[in-house]
């Protein structure tokens, strides 16, 4: 049986729903690009880097973009979303998260946060939940964004938990992936259609505690 020495987070729209303004900063640029975007397709840039996502988005065009066009579209994407998130607070935490993390955090599990963003100091800052979480790894920290394990392996190292014993939580289907390859066993909060990869997938962030997962975890090891 696993027993569980650390939890390591995601932070977009698991923590919080800020997945929900990187959706619309980018939404909004590719309206102006004349891009088509809808909800399904920003699916598959949950998780992903800036660079990244705008990658993908300018696949969908017709034009190319020189080096400079792309650092000055990310750029305004940053602005926009950084305009976004200026009134996250704590009010903000999504629905049963603070809760659980306290629940964690009294079980003696360590606490983590593996986050793809370079914004994820500010939003957890403003969420006030920084004395919930033993380590912060975000972009800043790491070569490899996910589905690369980079990330998740790096925060489970900073904890000195072996991966083994180590849950992730994410919603997005690249982080669920990286969780996997990091040997953790992966939590994905959202629809099942995009996160079939993940060992126990919940509608929402409602559904978290230590003990569903405990006995998830423990039936799982029954099958
Ligand atoms: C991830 C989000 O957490 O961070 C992605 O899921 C986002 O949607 C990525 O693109 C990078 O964020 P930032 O803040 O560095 O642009
Ligand atoms: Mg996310």
């Amino acid at each position: 049986m696993m027993e569980i020495e650390a939890i390591i987070y995601d932070l977009d729209g698991v923590i919080t729903d800020t997945a929900e303004y990187h959706y619309l900063a980018w939404k909004a640029l590719a309206d102006e690009l004349n891009i088509s975007f809808d909800r399904s397709f920003n699916e598959q840039l949950k998780g992903l880097s800036r660079v990244d996502s705008l990658e993908l988005i300018l696949q969908q065009s017709h034009q190319t973009y020189t080096a400079e066009e792309k650092r000055q579209l990310a750029e305004k994407k940053n602005e926009h979303y950084q305009e976004l998130i200026q009134k996250v607070s704590p009010n903000d935490l999504l629905p049963g998260v603070e809760l659980f993390m306290k629940e964690v955090k009294q079980a003696g599990i360590k606490t983590g946060l593996a986050s793809a963003s370079k914004n994820a100091q500010t939003v957890i800052e403003r969420l006030q939940v920084t004395n919930l979480l033993d380590t912060v790894v975000d972009a800043a920290k790491v070569e490899r964004g996910k589905p690369d394990p980079e990330v998740f392996v790096t925060a489970a190292k900073q904890l000195g938990v072996p991966t083994a014993h180590c849950v992730g939580i994410e919603d997005a289907s690249s982080g669920v992936k990286a969780i996997k390859a990091a040997g953790m066993y992966a939590v994905g909060i959202g629809k099942e259609k995009y996160l079939a990869e993940a060992d126990w997938v919940i509608p929402d962030t409602s559904h978290l505690g230590l003990n569903s997962l405990e006995m998830k975890i423990s039936e799982d090891n029954q099958a």
